[in-house]
């Protein structure tokens, strides 16, 4: 049975539509079987152009970000969910939503972690920082932030004449390889999770 991913989003969506491409393969290990969102993201376009289940948990309509993180968990569980993927999801998940998935949540950062940790900036970081080169990062989600084990990593120099946006440009072409990779090994147990 393919693993059954959760994607969390905020943006554009270019590595939940990654994802979507590697499982539209039928050999595939995993499907994604809802994407949940915490605004209206142009993301959601990809669910919806690929009959993906979708649903949006707006902080407003919850008393707090930890309700509004419960019910995200709750509607995860209830399609049977087994791996969350955040996929530029732009919020830090309250301990209720870790401690709901604990060990079952991955994120995909652009940049080599520890470095440039915490924000969703970190290609105009690493630039601003003189760095000859970066990356991106697939990582296990733990209560401190970007700080959980790393499952895969894939380094991109710094050139000249580099903009925070083509920077990140170059990192996103990785992403877009790694990320569907970690899933796979994750689905094929040969990325192990924590028990
Ligand atoms: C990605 O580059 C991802 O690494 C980053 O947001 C972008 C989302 O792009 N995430 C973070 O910075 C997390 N702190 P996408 O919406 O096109 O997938």
């Amino acid at each position: 049975m393919p693993l059954r991913l959760g994607v969390l989003v905020s943006g554009r969506g270019s590595n939940l539509r990654a994802l979507i491409e590697a499982a539209s393969a039928p050999a595939y290990p995993a499907q994604i079987v809802l994407v949940c969102a915490n605004k209206e993201a142009p993301a959601l376009e990809h669910a919806r152009a690929a009959g993906i289940p979708w649903a949006v948990f707006h902080r407003a309509d919850y008393p707090d970000r930890t309700a509004r993180d419960l019910a995200m968990a709750v509607h995860l569980q209830q399609h049977r969910t087994e791996l969350v993927v955040c996929a530029g999801y732009d919020e830090v998940l309250r301990p209720a939503f870790t401690r709901a998935f604990s060990g079952r949540i991955i994120n995909v950062h652009p940049s080599l972690l520890p470095d440039f940790a915490g924000t969703m900036d970190a290609p105009a970081r690493a630039l601003a920082a003189g760095v000859g080169e970066t990356g991106c990062t697939v990582h296990l989600v733990t209560e401190e932030v970007d700080r959980g084990p790393v499952l895969g990593y894939r380094v991109v120099p710094v050139v000249s004449g580099d903009t925070p946006d083509r920077l990140h440009a170059r990192i996103q072409a990785e992403e877009h390889r790694l990320l569907p990779e970690v899933v796979r090994g994750i689905a094929e147990r040969r990325i192990p999770l924590p028990r």
